[in-house]
């Protein structure tokens, strides 16, 4: 067993590998569709199931979600890895930017992600202040992968499902271990 080394204070941060890289498509007040990229995301509740993104303030993500109450949260595969990292560039409309396509969702007016191995549509549930960033709770009210991923069971759909974890800045981790630079 190889020895633990302490990680200084101001870099405690590293200490976490990232999360898998998430994209979320929110509409504004006037009906703008907006996407972008997220690392800080997981599931927190199966029953509801439930999950969490953290967004900082100042973005258009949350400014759209807090005021629309609904968001979609599309999983991105490494075929579109490249895609999913320019969903973080500041830009009017991702989806035409990232050369990703908009389709209608089934219960919520943001669009889902054509490209994406599962969209998982979202109402928001609550906003949870944290240090620099906001959690941004939503209940899943319903979700569609693509057929390939489709299972009946949860270890099925589960490990058939592709993803890249972010890391940090333009550095990915696929799911079989290999770093991409985007
Ligand atoms: C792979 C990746 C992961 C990111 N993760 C986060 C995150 O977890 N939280 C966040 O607030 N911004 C994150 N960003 C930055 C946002 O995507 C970026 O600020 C984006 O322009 C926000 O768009 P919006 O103003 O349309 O919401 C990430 C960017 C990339 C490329």
């Amino acid at each position: 067993m190889s020895e633990l080394v302490e990680v200084p204070e101001d870099k405690l941060s590293y200490a976490h590998p990232g999360g898998i890289t998430a994209l979320v498509s929110t509409v504004s007040e006037e009906g703008v569709n907006n996407l972008a990229a997220f690392g800080f995301h997981a599931m927190c509740s199966v029953k509801p199931p439930m999950i969490v993104i953290g967004v900082r303030e100042s973005i258009d993500t949350y400014k759209n979600a807090l005021a629309g109450k609904e968001f979609v949260v599309g999983i991105p595969g490494k075929d579109i890895v490249d895609k999913a990292y320019k969903c973080g560039d500041d830009v009017v409309d991702e989806f035409t930017h990232a050369g990703l396509t908009p389709i209608p969702s089934l219960k919520v007016k943001p669009p889902s992600i054509a490209e994406c191995q599962s969209n998982l549509e979202c109402k928001l549930v609550k906003m949870v202040p944290t240090g620099d960033h906001i959690l941004m709770v939503g209940e899943i009210v319903a979700a569609r992968v693509k057929k390939e991923v489709y299972a009946e069971d949860k270890i099925g759909m589960r490990t058939k499902m592709d993803y890249i974890v972010h890391n940090t800045k333009n550095v990915f981790m696929t799911k079989d271990g290999k770093e991409i630079r985007v």
